[in-house]
């Protein structure tokens, strides 16, 4: 498991979604209407737009270009289903007044 990265819990508020730089790309960290925060990889596996910057309908993301719309919990295409690959998920913990999100795919232990 790998750091992705933190940051304050107040940075993010309800309903509010920013871009994680984790090189080569970046990770949405979005927070729903409920208090839940979820992270997903940023860019669009149909034309590789940033979801960071379409907009958040409960708990899924609509991509500004062309209207997908993927769960933020699982990452799954939701609609149109089957057009493209799901977005790659990412752990999410609150810890105190951070947000840290893991890659849990990397086998890197580093900070
Ligand atoms: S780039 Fe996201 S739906 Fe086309």
């Amino acid at each position: 498991m790998k750091l992705v990265g933190r940051l304050k819990s107040a940075e993010l508020a309800a309903k509010a979604m920013v871009r994680m730089p984790y090189p080569p790309f970046d990770v949405l960290v979005a927070r729903t209407s409920s208090g839940e925060v979820l992270a997903i990889e940023d860019a669009c596996n149909h034309a590789g737009a940033s979801l960071a910057v379409g907009e958040m309908r409960g708990d899924c993301v609509v991509c500004p270009m062309h209207g997908y719309v993927f769960e933020l919990r699982s990452g799954r295409l939701k609609s149109p289903r089957g057009l493209c690959a799901d977005q790659r998920t990412f752990e999410v913990r609150e810890e105190g007044d951070e947000i840290v999100v893991w890659d849990t795919f990397s086998l890197d232990v580093s900070p």
